[in-house]
């Protein structure tokens, strides 16, 4: 089956045709950094804009490079939440249009479900159950997934995601947003051992819960205790030796945070693979520690290519998939819900559209 996967959620207007959930045949992503980057973070009324003027181009491009028509397409999956949602109701106001135009099926999308399902698009099957851990700009969760489709949530950040830390500590040191692929560039030339950040505890005996506040606190104490200077304009953030040791020195901290739910999360449940993903799977020091606890404990650890770690169409596509498998397709009422809860019971589990 030819899926057509739109994503909207953030500021980038993504659109990919995928096959029978596996095979990519396009996935177009344009980015809006340029047009927040100014404003050192996104901008959630420029994202709706942008989404807007980007969405026809993008999914046409999609199309052409894919080599299939409008006519090709068989299902249209799109991102409804969580997310900005001003950004998501311009993707799924576009898929509502596309699918019912042409009459083929809608299916809403879980943003973090599509993060999930970029590790099943390369490399081998996934066996299960699997722990996967999902940290992007928004969201840093720890899920157990008994199999495909059966998501548990075990933890989950209480503050701000780990993304989030890093555009924060960037924008405050004004090397620009977004702040994690600089920082991850400058720590590879740092000294990680030149400052020792702690790691929270929490009293309530929640384990596998993460809080990145607490780094934040202590970067800012020593920012201001040391008197680091912020980048000055045209300066090269390479030759600031303060600069790469503070972004080595963080780095190590929010790696061992993610570790340390991932060993505990492995010695309270059986797993068989670990999953890495979302925009700071893309980085290279996350990458390399859960490559090492793979070899460590014999497990298969899957994270996808930089690419597919961060926001995409493709992985969207791929988990709207497995939803019309569950047999879920969502009605022309499908709209953005920015309250979407992947894997948690109670009031607030995740509300599926019929
Ligand atoms: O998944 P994503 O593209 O969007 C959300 O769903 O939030 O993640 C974006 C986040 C941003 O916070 C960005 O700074 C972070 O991923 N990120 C990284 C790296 N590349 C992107 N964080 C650390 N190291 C990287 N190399
Ligand atoms: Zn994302």
């Amino acid at each position: 089956m030819l899926i057509l996967g739109i994503e909207t959620s953030c500021d980038e207007t993504s659109a990919a045709v995928v096959e029978d959930g596996r095979r990519i045949l396009s996935n177009v992503v344009s980015s809006q950094v340029a047009q927040h980057a100014q404003f050192g973070g996104v901008v959630p009324e420029i994202a709706s804009r942008q989404h807007l003027l980007n969405l026809s181009p993008v999914v046409q491009q999609a199309l052409e490079d894919a080599g299939r028509s409008v006519d090709d397409v068989e299902a249209v999956a799109v991102t409804n939440g969580p997310g900005l949602i001003g950004a998501l109701l311009a993707g799924v106001s576009f898929a509502k249009a596309f699918a019912f135009a042409r009459g083929i099926p809608l299916v809403g999308v879980d943003h973090i479900e599509g993060h999930i399902r970029a590790c099943y698009l390369e490399g081998g099957e996934v066996p299960h159950p699997a722990l996967a851990l999902v940290v992007s700009g928004g969201h840093t969760n720890l899920f157990l997934l008994e199999a495909e489709s059966a998501y548990r949530l075990l933890g989950k950040t209480r503050d701000d995601a780990a993304g989030e830390a890093y555009d924060k500590l960037a924008k405050r040191l004004g090397l620009g947003y977004p702040g994690g692929p600089i920082l991850d560039r400058l720590a590879q030339r740092g000294d990680a051992s030149r400052h020792r950040f702690s790691l929270p505890h929490f009293s309530d005996g929640a384990k596998l819960d993460f809080s990145f506040s607490g780094l934040k606190t202590q970067v800012l104490r020593l920012i201001e205790h040391e008197g680091i200077e912020p980048l000055a304009d045209g300066d090269d953030p390479f030759a600031r030796e303060d600069l790469r040791d503070l972004a080595a020195s963080f780095q190590s901290a929010v790696v061992r945070a993610l570790r340390r739910s991932m060993d505990r999360a492995l010695r309270m449940f059986e797993a068989k693979a670990v999953l890495l993903t979302g925009g700071v799977a893309a980085n290279s020091a996350l990458r390399a520690n859960f490559r090492a606890l793979g070899e460590e404990r014999g497990l298969p650890v899957f994270y996808p290519t930089i690419a597919l770690s961060t926001d995409n169409a493709a992985m969207i596509a791929a988990a709207g998939h497995l939803a019309l498998l569950r047999g879920e397709t969502a009605g022309p009422d499908l709209t953005a819900d920015t309250e979407l809860r992947l894997g948690e019971t109670g009031p607030r589990r995740s509300r599926r559209h019929r």
